[in-house]
């Protein structure tokens, strides 16, 4: 039996002559071997994930640590983001996305700066991340008034494309959409998803949103919808497609009353 000890990057190589380059690990005999990936960095460990599974297949890789290994760990507990319910409820559907064997992309329709959209990356870093925004702010067509007399106040120009790469890391398999969502769904209906992000606040887009994505979400997937209990145009748009296409869902107690639809197995 062959082993090899692998390094991306090489570091600490220099002392260790086991150890090889991922160049040199493609030259190797790669049917039926198996590769535990570990690294106590998340993005060195995204980023291995990604380089692996351009040489060999998902079921090749076995993950020493979960993948979602990093809310356990400091990289967040700094960041006192593993408080948010919201993101603790992401980090359980991404392992049961694992569990399960939920194939797909993920994507998040509402991207703003990231954040969010920087932990799906990070939790299922071997799924293509579709992001939407028009990373300009609201759109005129989608009535903002009409669905709260404040929301107009609220400004989400202060972004661009180049910024959210950076918070993501540009080693991800990522496809940015920018423009008006649905608009800029088109040419992806061929496409399938094992989850959804929907975050643009307004009526019109969250129904969009789940119009676009729920039909094309595989078996287990799932989608987030969030501000469902602070924004009654999204609680308005969650209610009406669910009652129209009998679907169900669960709310959650995050700070801004998060629901969760999941398609059946
Ligand atoms: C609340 S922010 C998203 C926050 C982000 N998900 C996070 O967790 O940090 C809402 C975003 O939705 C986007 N948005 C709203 N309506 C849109 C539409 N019809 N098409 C594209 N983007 C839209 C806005 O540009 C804004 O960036």
């Amino acid at each position: 039996m062959e082993e090899y000890i692998v390094d991306n990057g090489l570091s600490g190589g220099a002392d260790n002559p086991d150890m090889i380059s991922l160049a040199e690990l493609k030259k190797a005999d790669l049917d039926g071997m198996v590769i535990l990936l570990s690294s106590d960095q998340e993005s060195v460990y995204s980023q291995l994930r990604c380089q692996l599974l351009e040489i060999v297949s998902r079921e090749q890789i076995v993950d020493v640590f979960s993948p979602s290994m990093y809310f356990d760990g400091n990289v967040y507990r700094d960041q006192k983001i593993y408080e948010d319910i919201r993101y603790a409820t992401l980090d359980c559907a991404a392992r049961e996305i694992y569990c399960n064997g939920v194939e797909g992309h993920v994507a998040e329709c509402g991207v703003y700066k990231g954040a969010f959209s920087r932990a799906i990356n990070m939790l299922l870093p071997d799924r293509k991340l579709y992001l939407f925004d028009t990373f300009e702010g609201f759109d005129e067509r989608d009535n903002i008034d009409s669905d709260s007399g404040t929301f107009s106040s609220y400004d989400f120009s202060d972004t661009t494309v180049d910024m959210v790469l950076d918070e993501i890391g540009r080693h991800a398999d990522i496809v940015v959409r920018k423009g008006y969502f649905p608009e800029t769904a088109k040419g992806l209906e061929e496409e399938r998803f094992a989850l959804v992000s929907l975050d643009t606040d307004l009526y019109q887009p969250i129904l969009a949103g789940l119009e676009f994505f729920w039909p094309r979400m595989n078996p287990g997937g799932v989608i987030f919808v969030h501000d469902f209990g602070g924004l009654d145009g999204v609680r308005k748009a969650v209610v009406e497609f669910c009652q129209r296409e009998h679907v169900g869902y669960v709310r959650i107690p995050d700070s801004c009353h998060t629901v969760i639809l999941s398609k059946p197995l």
